[in-house]
């Protein structure tokens, strides 16, 4: 018989997970609290901006095998239940905020069957897994719980579903491996690899995946800063050391740094964590990893203030890119927000362009000025930067706008655009880390 699954929580990862699952050919349902998002998951919409994803859903949805609803009690058929639920940084501290993973088990538990298993996915401090494992033991003895962190990447999620680079399964019996080799049986097919741990180094292996993208990237900008300092030029220095086999070139692009709704929370979360575990020392440099990252931001600013003579005061800033990365509308700690609502802070008239995410962006700050149009966002600028690296911002030719009468700066804070091009055109460029590109 088919297994039947429910997806408790339908953001980013929950909706991913549930369409992906049932374009697998399991039977799924997804639940989620917002009635707003259940109606438009239903008809065969994406209340977010996804590559691919919108075809996965829809074509699951018209084939019968995946449905959403708000009834927590739809969902007491199933075998297995993965938790997807958001674990935001707690307001005002570092730590995770877990308080939709425990609402969602306390609204679970009344309706799991003897059997099922319970899967969490969402990103947790570690030795979560073992609470909910007590907790679901007093209420719902004949359960089971396992934890199968998620590694996908926003942009590239449906990919990152149906070829995940590795399965990661935290099981504290054979019959939850059993059942997640079932799951994914058509993924260990294909040589996926598989690995079994037991809960608390499932749960590790995703912060520690995490913070390792976090480090490379803070080297990086800790390298670009280097590169400041002597004249030299991060660029080059990236590329050469990441023909090293041992280093390779992936996420060691210098520039504004990380944000999104993973990483930096991640990473505070975890120092959090191990603190309470008395293991603070292991993951100072984490503090550092953080540090770096934010002065990226700073120095994004102070780049703009120099270009503009040592003043924000009554000067056009546009600001190209909203979204925390391209390819996503997603502006959870956007470094691309950060910069453009310093700037408005210190008196520049910000305007903001970016393809997917401005409506996501008006809501967080709703005082920046947003514009659709790239041609129109950049006409009176005086200074353009360059935050957030969409792919037509290179296609952009500067020798079409027109002519401006006072001088035209760019700052490239993702090193993507060409300094050729837009000196050609009559503007300065300035890139992070590389004072003499
Ligand atoms: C990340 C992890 O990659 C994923 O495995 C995990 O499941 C969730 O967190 P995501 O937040 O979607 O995924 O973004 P990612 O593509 O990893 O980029 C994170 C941030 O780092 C972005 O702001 C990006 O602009 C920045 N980045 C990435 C760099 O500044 N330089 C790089 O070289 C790579």
């Amino acid at each position: 018989m088919t297994l039947r699954l429910s997806v408790i929580g339908t953001g980013y990862l929950g909706a991913t997970h549930a369409a992906c699952m049932a374009e697998l050919g399991f039977e799924v349902i997804g639940v989620e609290i917002d009635p707003a998002k259940v109606e438009i998951l239903q008809s065969g919409r994406v209340p977010f901006y996804e590559p691919g994803l919108p075809e996965v859903l829809a074509r699951n949805i018209d084939a019968g095998r995946l449905r959403f609803t708000t009834s927590m009690a739809e969902v007491a058929a199933a075998d297995i239940h993965f938790i997807c639920v958001g674990t935001p940084q707690q307001t005002g501290a570092s730590a995770a905020d877990l308080s939709q993973v425990f609402g969602s088990i306390q609204a679970l538990a009344p309706h799991l069957r003897a059997g099922a298993l319970v899967v969490g996915k969402s990103t947790v401090p570690v030795g979560t897994a073992a609470l909910i494992a007590e907790q679901l033991a007093l209420t719902a003895p004949a359960v089971e719980v396992a934890w199968n962190p998620e590694f996908l990447r926003e942009g590239f999620a449906v990919a990152d579903t149906l070829h995940p680079d590795r399965l990661v399964v935290g099981v504290a019996s054979q019959q939850a491996e059993e059942l997640l080799r079932e799951v994914y049986a058509p993924l260990i097919d294909q040589g996926v690899p598989f690995l079994v741990t037991d809960f608390p180094t499932a749960e590790l292996v995703k912060v520690a995946a995490n913070s390792f993208l976090a480090t490379r990237i803070s080297f990086i900008n800790a390298m670009a800063e280097v590169c400041e300092a002597a004249g030299a030029d991060i660029a080059q220095l990236a590329e050469a050391i990441g023909y090293d086999p041992r280093i390779g070139n992936s996420y060691l692009a210098a520039g504004l740094g990380f944000g999104g709704g993973c990483l930096p929370k991640d990473i505070r979360a975890f120092m959090a964590r191990a603190g309470e575990l008395g293991a603070e020392e292991a993951l100072a440099f984490l503090r550092e990893v953080d540090q770096i990252n934010l002065r990226q931001r700073t120095h994004t600013v102070n780049l703009a203030l120099a270009a503009l003579n040592g003043s924000f005061a009554g000067k056009n800033v546009t600001v190209l890119g909203a979204a925390f990365k391209p390819d996503s509308d997603d502006v959870r700690d956007s470094p691309a927000l950060a910069v453009a609502a310093a700037i408005q802070n210190a008196g520049g008239h910000v305007v903001v362009h970016d393809p997917k995410a401005l409506a996501n962006a008006a809501r967080v700050y709703p005082t920046l000025t947003y514009v659709e149009d790239v041609t129109e966002a950049l006409a009176a600028a005086e200074l353009v930067l360059h935050l957030t690296e969409w792919p037509e911002y290179r296609d952009l030719d500067p020798s079409k706008f027109p002519p401006a009468a006072k001088k035209r700066h760019l700052i490239d804070a993702r090193n993507r655009l060409d300094p050729k091009l837009w000196r050609a055109a009559g503007w300065t460029y300035r890139a992070l880390g590389r004072p003499t590109a």
